[in-house]
Parts: structure tokens; sequence; C-alpha cells
């Protein structure tokens, strides 16, 4: 690009040709005023407070889209240039109400801030206040237009970074403003209520409600949001010692930027809520009474050291958390593994995809599951599978619309019309369960088009040549049977991806299904056959749910694995760990999630530590999981909530939440985040690292470690992927990778391996229960819902959970909209009101999770994920009673 040279404000300046003045200017550290501008998006000229002058030619110009030209002379604050500011200031201020005394925004209005630098005390012009009704019945944002300075930041932000259209200009002149399709309300259009027009808008126009009128936060503090893998970097605004309000970071290099969602946005509230834990509690004579910490933690250890020497080590379980930090994680795995001597550690990020990672690792043997979201925008095609982003985790589904946006033409793999539909190129509406047939028919047309990358293939992998052989063996006809997808179909897609680099975002939908790992295989393929494995942003993006699902199973909160995902197997790492921890660590394989309720079940367990989970909540069959549990001697639960857990723990030690402790966490793109306290934690509840210590110092054999950064050395030590952690807030990738190369090692040969072909069997209808239930996730809540069924805001919004019944099944019922009926499968139901939806398609119905205690999880057996006895998570034959 070539480079020119200019002056401004008598400042020699060089730029690359076609960057604007502001941006020149801010490079050299000349600031200049501005209202309309945000870097994340496209310049409007709207507020033209941003004026400099060309001295040659005396024109007056918006520096935010005047491009810089060579040999200009600009002057940012000659007195023109100050004069005319000083005009556009005061008619804004002019047309201004005078509410700014109250108005939550404060100092922190840029509009004022700005009138207040150019002297602009005395408007001078005849007050004209464009008075607009104030909207404040959803329970999220407040919008008051008559503070509207028509800067179009929130529409931009809503058209370019969050691509949902909800709001545009409306109407002309002085009746101008931004408004939904019709005038509608917020809640009645299609606004996600992702905060991001809130944090952008530089005036009081757009408040979150609840904190409008508490006044300015005293304070605002760097933090990553504790809800979904993508981990959003966020400032939390404090008064009082408590977090009362929430804004993206808006910094450069972030995952997120200037967006969130509605959670990360607005449902932070829960933090505060009356339900948290603030003082440890035993149960006595059946009850559970406050105590203090002391006791607590001496019963713990006590109980905890008479079961593993009375009933032996195996006897113990550990569940840890996919929410908890990469440090709190490390130190709870090694507490089970060197002081009570089991294997049985787990945590709650096996619910959500843990497998995946596992199977990549052991394909690839390394992190090729991972990759900066940025790299979305630089594909050719993007396949989507088992994941709806937009609810799940929305600033996924953010990139993949700008995508789509950008010319990126989108696959989506789906049996439901989801909002990504409506973005993509081809939607391919498969039967559920089906995934695994239709990865197939796909390969089989590629390579029978000869959509593959010979170069690659003979270069990077081995057993192409039974794959081959497979392929050339599947019937199209039985695939599109059975996904209900038309040959046709299948071959346009094949020949949308042949010869395309190509990013395959897959959710944990697919490891939900029965054939969950062989779905994984048949895509693991396809990316090599095509030769998308390895090249820079193409080739794998697995969606982490949790927060830190990545470093709870890094920090080794696995039952198969130590930390940094060595198999226990693995002697020479074994020892090291052994040597370091100065123990014996026993090879064998410990207990899962699931395991460990089924050992219960059966009075093979003793005793469970349930740290950060809820696995009444999250589990299917809650009842059963609750008697399993039950039987148990002892159970211990450390959590920051009340929650369906601690209703039957015997000790319950209250933990702080990500704000009120200092730790790390890793993203979905392998990115190690830290964080410091913000916030005091309430009462006596204490950062789980902290408990652990001191619970370990009572039972003998102390971890004794006095501070955060003491565990993080030992972490670097044994962890040295997590050594780029630069103890900031920021951290590096923890694989900068370049050009990657396959790492596996397998036999004599290197290479990837190419995995063999599975497929299906067909599934029979079952008379008995003729509609299929998809269980799925919805924007407002995460995982099971236990946090986010605690925040006031997402309550009011939407408490119902509707199940979406299609039309046509819903006339044949004789149901309507509103109706409650009860869903029926094999193991259980529930009951819900109703709506009725054009977009799904007949037989099938929708059943949002996490609503209503997360009953959802009643329809479903209670099994192993990924094992062929399975019968999958996420799908199940139901029948419907209307009541
Ligand atoms: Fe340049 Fe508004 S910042 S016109």
């Amino acid at each position: 690009m070539e480079n020119i040279t200019l002056i401004i404000d008598g400042k020699n300046v060089s730029c690359q040709k076609g960057v604007t003045l502001l941006k020149a200017a801010d490079d050299y550290g000349i600031e200049i005023p501005t209202l309309c501008y945000h870097p994340d998006l496209k310049p409007a000229g709207a507020c033209r407070l941003c004026l400099v002058e060309d001295e040659k030619t005396k024109r007056l110009m918006a520096s935010c889209v005047t491009p810089a030209a060579q040999n200009m002379v600009i002057l940012t604050d000659s007195p023109r240039v100050i004069k005319h500011r000083r005009n556009i200031a005061r008619l804004m201020m002019a047309e201004h109400p005078e509410s700014c005394l109250v108005c939550n925004k404060g100092n922190r209005c840029k509009l004022r801030r700005i009138a207040a630098r150019l002297g602009v005390g005395e408007i001078g012009l005849y007050p004209m206040p464009n008075y607009k009704r104030l909207e404040h019945v959803n329970p999220f944002i407040i919008r008051d237009l008559s503070k509207c300075i028509l800067c179009g930041k929130c529409i931009r932000a809503d058209h370019e970074l969050v691509v949902v259209g909800a709001i545009d200009y409306n109407l002309r002149g002085f009746k101008s403003r931004p408004a939904t399709v019709h005038d509608r309300a917020l809640e009645q259009s299609s606004c996600t209520f992702c905060g991001t027009c809130v944090s952008m808008c530089p005036t009081g126009a757009l408040a979150p409600k609840n904190t409008r009128y508490v006044g300015t936060p005293e304070r605002e503090s760097l933090s990553i949001c504790g809800f979904c893998g993508v981990g959003c970097s966020l400032f939390l605004g404090v008064a009082k010692e408590q977090v009362v309000e929430v804004n993206p970071s808006h910094l450069h290099d972030t995952v997120n930027g200037a967006t969130l969602c509605v959670r990360g946005y607005f449902a932070h509230d829960f933090l505060n809520a009356g339900e948290r834990l603030t003082r440890p509690m035993v149960r006595n004579n059946g009850e559970l009474v406050f105590t203090s910490w002391e006791e607590a933690l001496e019963r713990v250890a006590k109980r905890l050291l008479d079961i593993k020497r009375e009933n032996g080590p195996q006897n113990v379980a550990f569940l840890g958390s996919s929410k908890c930090t990469n440090e709190e994680n490390y130190i709870f795995q090694k507490m089970a593994r060197s002081i009570l001597k089991t294997n049985n550690v787990d945590n709650g990020g096996y619910i959500y995809g843990q497998s995946f990672w596992d199977r990549i690792d052991e394909k690839t043997g390394s992190r090729y599951g991972m990759q900066p979201l940025a790299r979305l925008l630089e594909e050719e095609v993007i396949f989507v599978l088992g994941a709806d982003p937009n609810q799940s985790v929305p600033v996924v589904g953010y990139y993949l619309k700008r995508a789509a946006r950008q010319g990126i033409p989108l696959v989506i793999v789906d049996p439901r019309h989801t909002e990504l539909v409506d973005f993509s190129s081809i939607w391919l509406r498969i039967s559920p369960n089906s995934d695994l047939e239709l990865i197939n028919g796909l390969a089989a047309l590629l390579f029978k088009g000869k959509g593959y990358d010979f170069d690659f293939i003979v270069r990077f992998t081995h057993g192409f040549d039974q794959y081959r052989a497979g392929l050339s063996c599947v019937d199209l006809d039985r695939s599109s049977r059975i996904t209900g997808v038309d040959v046709s179909i299948m071959e346009v897609t094949a020949e949308l991806l042949h010869g395309k680099k190509i990013a395959f975002v897959i959710g944990h939908g697919i490891l939900k299904q029965r054939y969950g790992l062989q779905i994984l295989d048949a895509i693991f393929n396809l990316s090599l056959m095509t030769g998308n494995l390895v090249s820079q942003g193409a080739g794998l993006y697995l969606i982490a749910s949790e927060n830190n699902q990545v470093g709870s199973r890094d920090m080794g909160a696995v039952p198969y694995a130590l930390p940094c995902r060595k198999s226990l197997n693995d002697d020479e790492a074994r020892r090291r760990f052994e040597d370091v921890w100065q123990t014996d660590i026993s090879p064998d394989q410990g207990l899962n999630m699931v395991q460990m309720i089924e050992e219960a079940e059966k009075g093979s367990l003793k005793s469970i530590y349930i740290m950060g989970e809820n696995p009444i909540r999250s589990l299917p069959q809650p009842d059963r999981v609750r008697k399993a549990l039950d039987k148990l001697d002892f159970i211990v639960v450390q959590d920051i909530i009340r929650n369906e857990t601690t209703e039957i723990a015997d000790v319950v030690l209250p933990g702080a939440a990500f704000s009120e402790k200092g730790g790390s966490f890793t993203n979905l793109e392998g990115r190690i985040q830290s964080f410091e306290l913000v916030v005091s934690p309430p009462g006596e509840a204490k950062p789980d690292w902290e408990i652990i210590t001191l619970l370990t110092s009572k039972m003998g054999d102390g971890l004794s470690y006095r501070s955060l950064e003491e565990i993080r050395d030992e972490i670097i030590e044994l962890v040295p992927m997590y050594a780029h952690r630069n103890g900031n807030r920021y951290a590096k990738w923890v694989d900068e990778r370049g050009e990657r190369k396959p790492l596996h090692v397998d036999g004599t040969q290197r290479g990837f391996s190419f995995c063999s072909l599975a497929s299906t069997e067909e599934e029979t209808f079952d008379d008995g229960y003729p509609f299929t239930a998809i269980l799925g996730s919805c924007c407002y809540h995460l995982g099971s819902g236990t946090r986010t069924s605690y925040s006031k805001r997402i309550r009011e919004m939407d408490s119902r959970g509707e199940v979406e019944i299609s039309l046509e099944d819903g006339m044949n019922l004789g149901l309507n909209n509103g109706d409650t009926i009860r869903v029926i499968s094999q193991f259980g139901s529930l009951k819900r009101e109703i709506r009725l939806k054009r977009r799904i398609k007949a037989g099938l119905i929708f059943v949002p999770m996490a609503f209503h205690q997360n009953d959802a999880r009643n329809l479903i057996r209670l099994s192993q994920l990924c094992t062929l006895d399975s019968s999958g998570w996420n799908t199940c034959k139901v029948k419907i009673e209307k009541i």
C-alpha cells in the first residue's frame, strides 16, 4: 500500500493512502473529538463534530470520512474549527431535554463532555427539547429518544456487528429517530437485547433497565464474562461494592470487541441475587444450618479421609467445574489425585462436548479444533453442524452472520429453521440424528466429483485407500432416505464445497447423538480429504458452551488425563507429575460424571465433592440423579448460589463468583484470559482455590499455596502451553500457529489417519411416541440455567419457554397458541405452554432447555454420551397430551 505524507497541526505525518484524517491524526496522538465514530463501525459522518480545516483550500471537512491526501496541511483546532464545533454542540444541546442531572449516563455522556471541553456553557439558543415517549416495557433497555442525537451508532451496530436489523431510521427531519419495523416496541421486534447499541450510545438515549437513575457506577473494572465459551471481554461497573452494570470492553484484539449477548450484558444481575451463598452450612439432624468455616472444613476433611480409609479411594468422587477458573480446577484435581488418591475426577464440560477435544487430540496430537473466530471471515465456505450459535454462543453467531453478509456461503445443517438459516446459501434440513449419513453422502459425492486434495492426502495422511473404498459403497438413495435431503441438494452442496477453503463449525449437538463420535470422525475425514485441516483458518472450529470448558480439561479435571491432557497411561508423564507433586498417582482411569451417578445408584460410591456444578439440574432424569446422590454417605457442594444440589448436600461451602476473585479462563479459541477481583465476595464466601487450600491443610497434607501466583507458577511448570499467559488481563494465544503441520505419530507412519467409515442404523418408527422432540438452547439461558434463572431481568423477559409445534400438528391436535400441553417420553414428562410455528416441520417439536428447573431433561435417558447404547441427549420420541 502506498504511503503518503501530510502535515497535521504542524506535525509531519506519514500514513497509508486511503486512511482517514481522523486515523492519521490519532496515530500521531492528535486528538479530534467524535460522537458518531466508532472504530468497529463504518464511518457515517453524521455528527460533524470531527471537523478539521484544510489550510490550503480553507474547506471544513469531517475527518472521520475524509481520506488523507499527499501534502495536505490540516488544522484540527483552528478558530474556525472550534467555532463550528461549538455551534454544532450548541444545536445538539438546544434539542436536548433538561434531565441531565438525573441521567444514568452522568459524567460518561459524551455530548456533555465534548460540550464542556468546547466551553459551551450558555447554549444561547432557544431551547427546543425534542420530547419523545419513554419506552421501558421490556426488562432490559430503556429508550429515551428525547436524548438521541441521531449519531446512528445503534443502527450501525445492529446492522454491522450483530447483524440483526431490528432498528433503522424512521421518519425525517426533526421527527427522525431510530425505530423498529412498524415502530413496534423492542420486545415485539427482532431485537435480541444483546445491549451492543446501549454500550455504543454516547448519550443517555439508551440505558440498561434497573440500573437507570442509580447513578454513575463508582468505577469500572475489566473482566471476562463468566457465561459461555466465547470469553467476552467486559467492563463491570461497580457501585456500593456490587456489580450494577456491564459493558463490552470495546478493546481491540478481544474476541467480542464492542458486542455482547443478552446474558453477558443483562444477566449478571444474578451476582447480587438474594440466593447467593454467604456462609458455610452443615447438615445437623437433617437440616442445613450455618456454621463456621473451621467446623465446615474440619467435617469435610474428616469425612473424606474416613471414607477413603474405610472404603478405598474409589469410593470418593470429585466433580469440578467448567465454570471455575483454571487455577481452581488445577488444585481441585490435584487434591483428588494426590491426597484422596483417586482419578474419579470430572467436570460439567462432559455435558457440553468435552469428547470433541479428546477425539481431535487423539487424531491429531494437537489442538486442531481451536482457532481465532476472526478467521471465519477469511473462509470460502462455512459449514455449521450440531449448533445454533445465535442461541448458545451468540458472539459466534455474529461472526457467522458477518461472514454471510460478506458473501461467504454458509451451509447450515439443522432440522429446525434457526435464525442462521436466513443467512445461509444452503439449508440442509435433515431428519434428527441423521448427520452421519449426510456427511458420508457429501463425502461420497465430493470423491466422485474429484473434490479431494490429492497432494495433501499424499503428503499428510494415511488410510485414504480404505476410506475411499468405503465411500464408493455409500448408497446415496439410502442417505437421502435417512436424512430426508434430496440427492440433488446434496449434489449442489458438494459442488459448493468443491475445492474451497472450508470451516467446519461444530456444536455439541452432534455429540449428544447416538453416533456422536462417528459424526465427528466423518467430519474429520471430510476435512482431511478436502485438505482443509491444516490450512490457515480452514478446518475445525469446535464450540465450547461453557466459559472454561477448555481450561478445566487442560487442567486435568477429567477422569482419564492429567493436566496438559497427559494420559494417565503415559508413564513418563505420570512420573513427572509424581515428582512435582511428591505423591503416587494411579494409572487407572476414574469415573466420568455419568458413571459417578451410576455408581452412586449401585451403592458403590460413598461420597462426592462437587465444585460449581448442579448435576441434579443439568443431567438427564433429574429425579433419578437426585435419588442416586441421596444414597451417598457424604456430599460436599461448593458453589456460589443455592440450587437443587446444594439442597441435598451434607456440607455447603460458599464460593466466590468470577467477579469476586482472580483467575483465568481459556476460551473456545484457546485464548487464556486472566482477570482480577472486582468486588469482594458476599458475606463469608471465598474463592474456590482458597477453600481448597484451607481444606487440604485440615487433611494434614496441605496444598500450601499462599497466592494465586504460586498455583500459576506450578501450572506453567507442568502445562507448558499455559506459559504464554502473560499475567495481564489479556493473554496471548496458547498456540501461535502459522503454518500447521501434522503432529500425530501413529506406529511408523507420520501424519493424520483417516477414520473408518461408519454408518447408522435406520430408525424404526415408534407408534406410541409419534413426535420427535428436539431439545435446544435459548439465548436467555446458559446450560442448565442455574445462574441465569436467578437473573431478575431474564426471568421477567421470558419465563415460559414455550414448546414449539408446527401449525399442521397444532391443527390436527386442536391446539392454539398459549394452550398447555404435557409432553411425555419413555422416561418422563413436562408441562408447558405451546407456540405454533410455521417454520417447524410436522412431526417435530422444539423444547427450549433451562426453563422450569430445566424440566426438558425429564424427557431423556441418563446414559453415557457417545456410546452406542446411548439413545442421545438432544432428541427423543414423545407424545403430546392437551391439558
Ligand atoms: Fe465524524 Fe461524527 S465523528 S461526523
